[in-house]
């Protein structure tokens, strides 16, 4: 590969052929600033409309300046970051923007995470000379997950390139002109008429306020102030691997014990985990395959495989709306979120003694979709939800600050129990890939009666958009699907279509699974805040003395006591689901 050498405000370094005037400045640690630019190499995730131009930069020898973001280097190129012309032209670029901006950052949902606030600060924008511009007024989109504001949309169309490009959901476009350009799905509907699966990726690259979650915090605050009920709290396996980052906690660093400590600060009536029914979806859905298995090998048809995991309300809604033709195909079980809402109104109110109208299920979810999940119908029993209210990690971090609980001081603390307590298996359903290594963990001992004395299978393990491996369970050699984001697994579904064999395939709608959900702290363009992530989450399953779900005693216990068996009638009312066709439009 040929390399070019770059010189920028005095600094000269070398940069392969193709890369452009910002990766040589970020090779050099020189900052030039970007709004639309988004770029997570990893994750094959790449906006490059080069429209915003606050990263312009003066080149030598070419007379206007150049869009660093979009500029391919050159050898000898001369570069200058921090010229007066350099300075005067993001200024401009910047009252341009803030021209037809509302200036509202008093109560902007974004306010204090805003880019085009922090870029407006940081030039010491103070007044807007460009005032007086038609301001759109578009009316707000309110769905289940995601608050659309339109009117703050600064048009970087990188909500596109995640819905368009990266998901293939293809339900936001730019569409009118001048001041009026919004993105919008098509004839302007609102998301909860579109295909949208509420994966939250568009908000979770927006730079501004314009696509924002559907907060909920204050409703678990009247939750907990009403006197009357016992609220209890859930929390995903993603969130403990970034809570952290917004609470000044380094990234990469596990705040198990500190997140329990917190919401039994914030007066929770017990603090239970999703990882319990994180380990409860593994003896139902791990149940489900060899069950399927089975039957499939000795000529079943009825039994399909591959078994499709289902526990991303995310995917769920998107196969839903994209295959409707294989709605038979992804496990019945529901997703441990649902689980968990599920056991907490039946088997955890009768321990109580109390009726499940009087019980309040919170979740906190690195997820936008499990909002939009927990009111789907058929989650509710008598108009009953069996999840009452689901806050994001951002949204928890919010309500820590809000209540001035010092986290980082905090002592580590446990969960509660009978619902708090989980296996290694858990934690790693955060991460692509690890829904699929804890339920092999227990098929294969299920499947065989031997014990499993390596439980960490590498090979489903890693960001590959789409992963295939094939791991022998007792007699069987299994074909194993992985796909993170809905582009590449609609690849793979196609893959599985066209008559290519597998047995099991996971799904995370989130690139690199959960621990990038729609709801996690904002990763403001950094790929590393993802491994990290998954660093936290591998690290929580080797520490725990127990790795396998079935080995879980409070699981053993609720099946002794309660469900019976996995697959049994009752576990089969609690726990599984159906799908339904969706529009495709
Ligand atoms: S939530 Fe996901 S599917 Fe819906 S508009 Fe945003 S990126 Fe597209
Ligand atoms: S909604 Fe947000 S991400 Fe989408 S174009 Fe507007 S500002 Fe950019
Ligand atoms: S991958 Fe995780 S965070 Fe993303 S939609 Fe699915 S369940 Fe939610
Ligand atoms: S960041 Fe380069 S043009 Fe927008």
């Amino acid at each position: 590969m040929s390399m070019l050498t770059v010189t920028i405000d005095g600094k000269t370094t070398t940069v392969p052929a193709g890369s452009t005037i910002l990766d040589a400045a970020k090779k050099l640690d020189v900052d030039i600033p970007t709004l639309c630019y988004l770029n997570l190499e990893d994750l094959r995730v790449n906006n490059n409309v080069a429209s915003c131009r606050i990263c312009v930069v003066e080149v030598e020898g070419r007379r206007n300046l150049a869009p660093a973001c979009a500029t391919p280097a050159a050898d000898k190129m001369v570069v200058k970051t921090n010229t007066l012309r350099v300075l005067n032209a993001r200024k401009t670029v910047l009252e341009l923007l803030l021209s037809d901006h509302p200036k509202d950052c008093l109560v902007c949902a974004k306010s204090g995470e805003c880019e085009l606030q922090t870029l407006a600060e940081k030039f010491g924008i103070r007044e807007s000379p460009y005032d007086g511009g038609e301001m759109s007024h578009y009316r707000k989109d309110v769905s289940a997950s995601i608050i659309r504001d339109m009117d703050k949309c600064i048009m970087c169309r990188r909500c596109e390139t995640m819905c368009n490009d990266v998901q293939t959901c293809g339900v936001l476009s730019g569409v009118n002109r001048g001041f009026t350009a919004v993105v919008a799905p098509a004839f302007e509907m609102n998301l909860a008429d579109t295909v949208c699966t509420n994966c939250g990726q568009c908000v979770a690259v927006c730079p501004v306020g314009a696509l924002v979650e559907h907060d909920h915090s204050w409703a678990v605050v009247d939750a907990l102030a009403d006197t009357d009920k016992v609220v209890i709290v859930q929390t995903a396996p993603a969130v403990r691997a970034a809570l952290g980052e917004d609470l000044g906690i380094a990234p990469g660093t596990s705040v198990t014990g500190k997140m329990a400590a917190a919401l039994r600060r914030l007066g929770f009536d017990h603090i239970f985990d999703t990882d319990f029914a994180a380990d409860l979806t593994i003896m139902e859905e791990g149940s489900e395959f060899l069950d399927r298995l089975t039957r499939h090998l000795n000529g079943d048809q009825t039994a399909k495989l591959p078994i499709l995991t289902s526990c991303c309300p995310g995917w769920v809604k998107f196969f839903e709306h994209n295959f409707p033709d294989m709605l038979d195909v992804p496990s019945t079980a529901k997703s441990p979120q649902q689980m968990f809402g599920a056991i907490a109104k039946s088997y955890y109110a009768e321990l109580l003694g109390i009726p499940r109208e009087k019980l309040v299920v919170v979740s906190v979810m690195p997820c936008l979709a499990k909002k939009y999940e927990r009111a789907r119908p058929e989650f509710s029993v008598d108009g009953n939800p069996d999840v009452d209210i689901v806050i994001s990690t951002r949204e928890l971090a919010r309500l820590i600050k809000r209540m001035n609980i010092d986290f980082a001081g905090l002592p580590d603390e446990d969960f509660d129990n009978p619902l708090g307590e989980s296996t290694g298996a858990a934690p790693i359903f955060g991460v692509t890939g690890g829904v699929i290594e804890a339920a092999l963990r227990t098929a294969y001992e299920l499947a065989t009666g031997e014990t499993l004395q390596k439980v960490d299978f590498e090979d489903v393990r890693g960001m590959e958009g789409v992963k295939v491996a094939t791991v022998q369970v007792g007699p069987h050699e299994l074909r194993i699907g992985i796909a993170h984001g809905l582009g590449n697994a609609r690849k793979l579904l196609n893959r599985v279509r066209e008559g290519e064999v597998f047995h099991a395939i996971e799904v995370m709608a989130c690139p690199g699974g959960c621990i990038g959900g729609g709801g996690q702290p904002y990763h403001h363009g950094d790929i590393e805040l993802l491994k990290l992530r998954t660093k936290v989450l591998y690290e929580e399953d080797a520490g725990k003395p127990l790795r396998k779900s079935h080995q879980n005693p409070y699981i053993i216990e609720l099946y002794e006591k309660f469900l019976g068996k996995p697959l049994s009638e009752k576990s089969h009312h609690l726990l599984h689901t159906h799908y339904f066709k969706r529009q495709r439009l």
